[in-house]
């Protein structure tokens, strides 16, 4: 009977399971089960904390179906998820309220508030980064400023895979990775930071113990070993934040070789094998899933988001014809962006959808279409969205740059990376080879590779995705490269000649 990792994925649009083969290193089957997202307001995301679970269970119960896995099979299990967002549970372990999630902006007044009391350059110190809207510490100061009666029951603040750990386990953990996107803990040392805890006077016995990401630490409960089907104590590892999990599923684990991840948020990534803030806090400084590294990452809040709001709004056609042939509809919204030429014919779009985390720090940054005529058709409309996601990228690389990395190689994953045409902007608008891995899987792929370290099955992560993650392709720039240099200084030009005015849009929706 062959062994088979599990890896769990608490996504912004789903959960996801996912079992590796460990004897032939390949993901052997995944199921992903959506859920909704709410937006009260037109800065807020929340998501409640027991659709994901129900999304779980049933995730697990669809790769375990059939004569083919036994559940014993299943060794051990790596957890990873989206970051930022905040469960707040009571002493029973109940949920209080619907997690605030990482692209929810309403906390400017309190990252502000922080960041007078605190003093920008302490906080680099402490936490070796600003205090953002989308980071968890804001929000629990929200919740204590505008829900006084939820703060008053507050017994556990969680993230979201951990809130999932809570249910597989009954236990209170998270990672160094996860925790390092709350604005509480002390990246440098990898704990929580005291001082941060007692000048924001969060009580520190809320928050769950953190450990290193393929530390198994929590066992699967008997209960939720009736409910999901899998076996009483398996082991389940410290798991991590869902960019670092893709940047292990994409071998980014040494310095030399970074990212580019076209998920939901857009993400340039960075191995660091020694520990260095990013001065003016730009990018983020966070710890990495190999135990004693660090990363840097510029993430911007919509990117393949920015093409899902598309076809949500504006793709009845492709989602009717997708239905009748079976096609999958970003493929037929990619193939209409073919028809337009590089550049879109000076159609620029700036996709902050949901404001902005890198490079701008704004959340009420808006999503533009600039430079519209009676020319452009359809087909511009999206070839403009897949440009203005790869500028966005630009801008988190050029910062990545400004580092001083010797760059070796830049993959990209996720989701939107199966676009051939996304990839070839990808690679004109960053005038940069770029390299597809043999791992479409990303996240959960990563989570179970972290298990396999946890489990003794690979020697290390080095081990790990030496076994399991090669390049399969490579896209060159073109002649269109040319195009893009033009445009890009424009594109570049637009939010600060627009960021009056998105602060008086802003004011005058709320
Ligand atoms: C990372 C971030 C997003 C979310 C959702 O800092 O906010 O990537 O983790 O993917």
């Amino acid at each position: 009977m062959p062994p088979y990792l599990l890896g769990i994925d608490i996504g912004t649009t789903g959960a996801k399971a996912l079992l590796l083969d460990v004897a032939n290193d390949v993901a052997q089957a995944s199921a992903t089960t959506e859920y909704p997202t709410l937006t009260a307001h037109p800065l807020w995301a929340e998501q409640n904390p027991v659709d994901w679970w129900a999304a779980t269970v049933a995730s697990i119960r669809a790769v375990l179906r059939g004569d083919t896995i036994q559940p014993q099979q299943v060794i051990g299990v790596g957890l990873t998820g989206q970051m930022h967002g905040l469960v707040l549970l009571d002493k029973q372990g109940r949920v209080l309220r619907p997690c605030i999630m990482w692209n929810d902006q309403r906390t400017g007044a309190q990252c502000a508030a922080i960041t007078e009391k605190i003093g920008a350059p302490r906080l680099l110190e402490l936490i070796a980064n600003p205090v953002l809207p989308g980071f968890t510490a804001p929000k629990i100061i929200w919740v204590r400023e505008n829900e006084p009666k939820v703060y008053a029951e507050v017994a556990r603040i969680l993230l979201p895979k951990d809130y999932i750990r809570f249910c597989l386990t009954g236990a209170f953990a998270t990672d160094v990775s996860d925790a390092s996107g709350t604005a509480l803990f002390d990246v440098q040392h990898r704990r929580w930071s005291s001082e941060m805890l007692a000048a924001l006077d969060i009580p520190s016995q809320w928050l769950p113990e953190s450990f290193e990401s393929t530390i198994p630490s929590t066992q699967i409960s008997a209960a939720a070993a009736s409910e999901t089907g899998l076996v009483e104590g398996t082991p389940i590892v410290g798991g991590g934040g869902d960019q670092v999990a893709q940047a292990v599923g994409a071998g980014i684990i040494r310095s030399g070789i970074i990212s580019a991840t076209l998920g939901t948020s857009g993400v340039v990534f960075a191995a660091a094998e020694t520990f260095l803030a990013e001065p003016e806090g730009r990018l983020h400084t966070f710890c990495h899933a190999v135990p004693g590294q660090w990363h840097w990452m510029g993430v911007m809040l919509s990117a393949a988001g920015s093409l899902h709001w598309f076809r949500d709004c504006l793709a009845e056609t492709e989602i009717a014809r997708a239905k009748e042939t079976g096609a999958d509809v970003y493929d037929l919204l990619t193939a209409r962006a073919a028809q337009a030429p590089a550049g879109s014919e000076g159609l620029i779009f700036l996709p902050y959808l949901s404001g902005e985390r890198t490079p701008y720090s704004d959340p009420d940054a808006r999503g533009v279409y600039f430079g519209l005529t009676l020319r452009h058709t359809k087909a511009h409309l999206i070839r403009a969205v897949l440009e203005g996601v790869a500028y966005g990228l630009r801008d988190s690389l050029e910062l990545t740059r400004a580092l001083g990395l010797q760059v070796t190689q830049l993959r990209v994953s996720g989701g939107g990376a199966r676009s051939a045409l996304w990839r070839q902007i990808l690679a004109d608008v960053f005038d940069t080879e770029i390299a597809l891995v043999n791992v479409p899987e990303g996240a959960a792929f990563g989570a179970a590779l972290l298990a396999g370290v946890g489990v003794r099955v690979y020697e290390d992560l080095q081990d790990a995705c030496a076994r399991t993650v090669r390049t399969i392709e490579q896209t060159n720039p073109d002649a269109d490269t040319q195009k893009y240099a033009a445009y890009y200084p424009i594109y570049r030009a637009l939010y600060p000649a627009l960021a009056p005015l998105f602060k008086q849009v802003s004011a005058s929706v709320s």
